[in-house]
This record gives structure tokens, sequence and C-alpha cells, in this order.
């Protein structure tokens, strides 16, 4: 009973803090003619309101598709609809055809920051309360320090109530489908997947660590008898939800190839604006884009995308384990978001949701990283006027996970889950003994180069010959920290040996 109020008093503190930053400004406030992703939403309110389903994703001269045109899979359209009716009850004039291009009011902020809110309500912050609260073999406290950390995890609190989009709902889905696997729920976790999925296609990025966990289940249970019928369960639940969730777009071939056109443009180039990734870092020495012609680009961030993810999904199949699962999920986005063809820097949370699940295995670490990540989305808060909020909900975030998690003392090679590739590292070099060392510098280091580049961003103008350094450091910066943590999760996925020693004591 005691641990449910708890759990009521954090959920409480989590929407007061996402309530405060929605009043702040969101994304292309004031700024025709094309504002930015609030507009976008309220437009997929506009669009799917008022023109038939065939139409949605096509351009017509009712649909621009120049104009914020439809670009996620059809959950996230259904959505869109849900939400103009209500607005049409309320305000016909938010969603009317033509007319209510770039539409803004005080009460329309108002109606579109609820909508967030109570989509985050439904899918994200129960799916959270509910993996905290059973997580297995866990203290108390440690369960209610993960709900707290979670729940105040400054990027998606910013990207959502600030700057204006849906990722609690993706990631809520993906949380759910997470949950329901640790429980053995396997169909119905699989159906959340395909939900989150069929709402952002980012969630492909989770896919693979999906897709292996559950191949790995049913080669355990034999490849022959139950694992096989696990295995057709589950092709049989993912197909069925795909279908449920295109049937309208199954009318015409031409209809699906025009949705997948949308959802996936490659033509859009190997990245766009600043992304904390490995090519627009690496363009800032070779000018990639110039050098490399397009399809070469694509293969070539295939190639290197697959090759970095191979290592994890062997491991993950081979060994299917819950934990081995939650740290490959984090790797594995991670892997996307460095080397992936047309990566966005919002992106980034989708690694941030599975460093949040690991929150309460290596606190340091994930706290660490959901800092960073936080900071490589500066650019983009700095131009929607965010500033304010995520100076005060980064600060909020570190003491709340400094203090809950006691981390500065969970930096042993244990805590850090680095022991078994230290012991090896030992055989080679016997005196080698400098992981806490090295990671509690490096910490050292970053935080403090992450404060002077917020402050610089924030306060100088940048010189005229750079006008873009501020947002090209932060990137560069970001980038080196998540190369870093790609290290660490490979480290820790790879040389995890509880996993083979346990199977060894019960064969
Ligand atoms: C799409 O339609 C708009 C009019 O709604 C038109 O101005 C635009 O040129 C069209 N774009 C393409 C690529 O056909």
């Amino acid at each position: 009973m005691e641990k449910w109020s708890l759990m009521t008093i954090i959920v409480l503190l989590g929407l007061t803090v996402r309530w405060l930053v929605s009043f702040g400004s969101y994304s292309g406030a004031g700024k025709p003619p094309m504002y930015g992703d609030y507009e976008a939403q309220r437009h997929w309110q506009e669009i799917t309101y008022n023109l038939p389903i065939k139409q949605w994703y096509f351009n017509t001269s009712d649909n621009n598709l120049q104009y914020w045109g439809l670009d996620y899979p059809p959950l996230t359209a259904y959505h869109s609809l849900l939400c103009a009716y209500v607005a049409k009850l309320i305000n016909p004039n938010w969603i009317a055809l033509h007319a209510s291009r770039g539409y803004e009011s005080q009460p329309h902020k108002l109606f579109m920051r609820a909508t967030v809110l109570v989509a985050d309500l439904l899918v994200y912050i129960p799916a959270v309360i509910v993996y905290c609260y059973y997580l297995k073999e866990t203290s108390t406290k440690k369960k209610i320090s993960s709900a707290i950390c979670i729940l105040l995890y400054p990027g998606l609190i910013l990207i959502d109530y600030g700057h204006f989009q849906y990722n609690s709902v993706s990631l809520g889905f993906a949380l759910w489908g997470v949950l329901l696997l640790s429980y053995d729920w396997d169909l119905l976790g699989s159906l959340a997947f395909c939900l989150a999925i069929n709402y952002k296609q980012m969630e492909l990025y989770h896919s693979l660590p999906f897709f292996c966990f559950l191949l790995g289940k049913c080669f355990q249970k034999g490849f022959t008898g139950k694992g096989l019928v696990l295995l057709i369960k589950l092709a049989f639940t993912v197909v069925a939800s795909f279908a449920v969730c295109w049937l309208p777009f199954c009318t015409e071939v031409e209809q699906i190839l025009q949705v997948l056109r949308r959802l996936f443009p490659i033509d859009r180039g190997l990245f766009e604006d600043k992304v904390a990734n490995i090519w627009c870092t690496l363009s800032i020495l070779v000018k990639i884009k110039d050098v490399l012609s397009p399809q070469i680009q694509l293969k070539l961030s295939f190639a290197i995308t697959f090759l970095s993810l191979l290592p994890t999904c062997i491991k993950l199949t081979l060994q299917p384990s819950l934990r081995g699962f939650k740290f490959a999920l984090a790797s594995c986005a991670l892997s996307f978001f460095l080397f992936s063809f047309q990566v966005h820097e919002k992106s980034i949370l989708l690694v941030s949701l599975p460093v949040c699940l690991i929150i309460n295995e290596v606190p340091f670490m994930s706290t660490w990283f959901l800092l960073v990540s936080t900071f490589s989305l500066l650019p983009l808060l700095l131009k929607d006027g965010l500033l304010l909020a995520y100076i005060v909900t980064t600060l909020g975030f570190i003491t709340v996970c400094v203090t809950s998690f006691s981390m500065f003392e969970k930096t042993s090679e244990d805590d850090l889950q680095l022991k078994s590739l230290s012991l090896s590292i030992r055989g080679y070099m016997p005196s080698f003994k400098a992981f806490p060392e090295i990671i509690k510098s490096l910490f050292l280091v970053s935080v403090t180069l992450m404060g002077i580049l917020t402050l610089m961003s924030a306060t100088l103008n940048p010189p005229q010959r750079l006008p873009d350094i501020f947002p090209v450091s932060v990137s560069v910066v970001s980038c080196l920290h998540f190369l870093f943590f790609l290290m660490y999760f490979n480290a820790v996925i790879l040389w995890d040996s509880r996993n083979g020693r346990s199977q060894k004591k019960t064969s």
C-alpha cells in the first residue's frame, strides 16, 4: 500500500513538471510560413479530418505534401483524426481545411498540450509505473528511485511538452512490449511493439532486439516442438496487427507504396541538419555528401549499421536473457542513431528509453547517458526558446538521480558491470585495475564540457565566419560521448558471463 502511495506522489511530481514545461514555447511558434512541429501536428488533424483516407498520403490540390505532408505510419494519422474530432467540438476553426494554416491561439495551445498529456497518461506513464513496480529482484527503494528518475528524464519531457511531439506514445507502446515480454506474455508484447512501429517508423531501431530475443526464446523451447508453435503464433500476431493497422490502405497496392515512400524518404540524403551521429561529425572533415554518390552513402551506412549491430544480435539470439535484451535495445538503437541513414536529433530518445530501463542496474552510466542525450538536443531547444526549461529540468534530474541512487558511490567495477571485461584485460595486463578511476574522471570532464558549451551557446554570439560553431560543437561532443557509450554497452553485453555460467550450472 505504501509503495503505491509513493508511486502516486511520483506521478504527481512528473505531471507537475510536464505541466510547467508546457507553458513554455513550442517549435515554430509565430514563425510563418512553415512554423514547426506544432503546426505539423495541427495540420495532420486538418488533413485527416477533411480528406478521405485515400488522399492522406498523396499530393493533391487539397493536400500539399511540401507543407508538412504526413510522414508517419497510419496509427499517427488515426491519432490525429481522433484529436481532430475533439478539436471540431471545441472550435471548428482549428481544423478548417486551408483556412486553419498556421492557426495559433492560447486556447488552441492549451488544447494541443492537453492532447499530449492525455496520450502520455494513457500509454507511457502507466507503463513506467508498472515496469518499475514489478522490477524483479529489486529493493523497494530502487524501484521508487527508478520510477522517479525515468518520469523526470528531461529529454522526453522537453521534446513532447516543449518542442511538441507525441514520442511518449510510441515509446510507451515499446515499453509495454518490453514489460509484457519480460513476463512471458510474448504475443501481447509483440502486439504492443507492432503498435509502436505503426505509430512511428523510428521504432524500427528497437526491432532487432525484439526479433532476436523472441527468436532466441523459440530456439530455447526447441526448434521443432513448442518453439516452432510459438514462432508461428508470433508471426501470425505480427502480420495480423500490421494488417489491421494498414487495413484502410490495403485497397490498392499504390496506396501502400505511397505510404512507404512517405515513411522512408531515401532521397532526402544521408543526414539533414546537425545530428550528433557519425556522418554529420565526419562531414566536418570530409564533405561526404559531395564525395560519395547517394547510392553509395545508402549502402555504406547500411553496411556499417549492420556490422555494429551484429555481435549484440548474435549474442542475444544464442543466450536470450531479459537483462541482455534491455542492454541490446540500448546498444542497437544507439548503433542506428550513430550510423544509419536520415537520422533526426530527436531519435536519441529511442536510445534513452532503454537506458532508462537499466537505470537501476547501472545508475551511474545511465544517468550520464541521459544527461548527454538531453544535451545533444540543446541546439533544437535553443531554437524553440526552451533554454530555461532545459536548465531547470536538467538540474532537477541530476539532483534526483544523485540523491536517490547515491550514484557517485556506484562506480566500482561491479557496479559498472565491467568486472568480467577487466578480468579478461588483466589476463594480458596484470596491473590493470583502472576502470572506475577512468570513468569517474571522464564523467567530470564531460559534465564540465557540457556545462561550458551550454553557457556559451546560450550567451555568446557566434563569430561571423563560423555561424554554426556552437551547434556543431554540441553535436561533435555528443557524438564522441555516444561512441563511448556504444563501446560500453557492447562491452557489458559481450562480456556478460552470468548467463553462460547459469546455463552451465543448470545443464
Ligand atoms: C503538390 O501539390 C501542390 C498543390 O497542393 C503543388 O503546389 C505542388 O507543386 C505539388 N507538388 C508535387 C511534388 O507535385
